[in-house]
């Protein structure tokens, strides 16, 4: 069985680096025999995500539907004030959508990380989505692509430097090859996700010991 995997990728901007660098990246996972999707930020023009909401936009159930049949995903923002931006931020938000799911949200699914940036690193926007994927029960793959001066990189929605788009084929190919091991047993167990649930972060000592 070909394992799914989809990006979640892009900004607002109009020709924009970041979801090429994902686009690219698919290409490797394809390469690899998966069968892949791309969601753009930008198409998706997602409002804000409220709590509670009963007015669930159509490309928000659309993306976490696909997100939930999904073995992996690659994610790619660009890095804006020093972490991933508010767009992006506001996508993922809208997982929620799949905390009632079984499993809830990533549970079992690979992420591979991309970032864009404009100045010298982009490691802080990779840093910022390996916590959520963390907090959506994801696993992110050890290799990530935070991508420098990507107006260098980039023209018009095309790879200029042959080195860095053979390591953004390499991260899909990996995503692909991880989500394959996963999809083949399921690693999660009803057992093991109660395990969280049943730590305690402080105990009751420490709680009466406060003043
Ligand atoms: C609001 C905003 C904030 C930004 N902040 C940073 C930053 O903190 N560090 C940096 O290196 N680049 C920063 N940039 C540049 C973007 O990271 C860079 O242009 C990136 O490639 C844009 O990705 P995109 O082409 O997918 O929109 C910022 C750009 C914008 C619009």
């Amino acid at each position: 069985m070909a394992v799914k995997i989809v990006a979640l990728a892009g900004s607002l901007a109009e020709q924009s680096t970041s979801l090429a660098a994902a686009r690219i990246a698919l290409e490797g996972a394809a390469q690899a025999g998966a069968d892949t999707e791309v969601y753009d930020i930008r198409q998706l023009d997602l409002p804000m995500y409220v709590p509670g909401t009963s007015t669930v936009p159509d490309a928000a159930r659309a993306l976490c539907d696909s997100i939930y049949r999904c073995h992996g995903m690659l994610w790619s923002s660009p890095l804006y004030h020093g972490t991933i931006s508010g767009s992006f931020k506001n996508a993922l938000d809208w997982l929620q959508l799949l905390s009632d799911r079984q499993p809830a949200y990533l549970t079992d699914k690979v992420i591979g990380l991309i970032s864009t940036a404009g100045g010298t690193q982009g490691l802080q926007a990779v840093n910022t989505m390996e916590f959520v994927v963390r907090a959506l029960r994801g696993w992110s793959v050890p290799l990530v692509i935070p991508i420098p001066q990507a107006w260098r990189a980039f023209q018009d929605g095309h790879v200029l430097n042959e080195s860095l788009a053979a390591q953004l084929r390499t991260l899909g190919a990996e995503v692909a090859r991880a989500a394959g091991h996963f999809a083949s047993g399921r690693l999660t167990t009803p057992d093991a996700s109660r395990v969280e649930a049943a730590l305690q972060p402080v105990s009751d000592a420490e709680v009466r010991r406060a003043p």
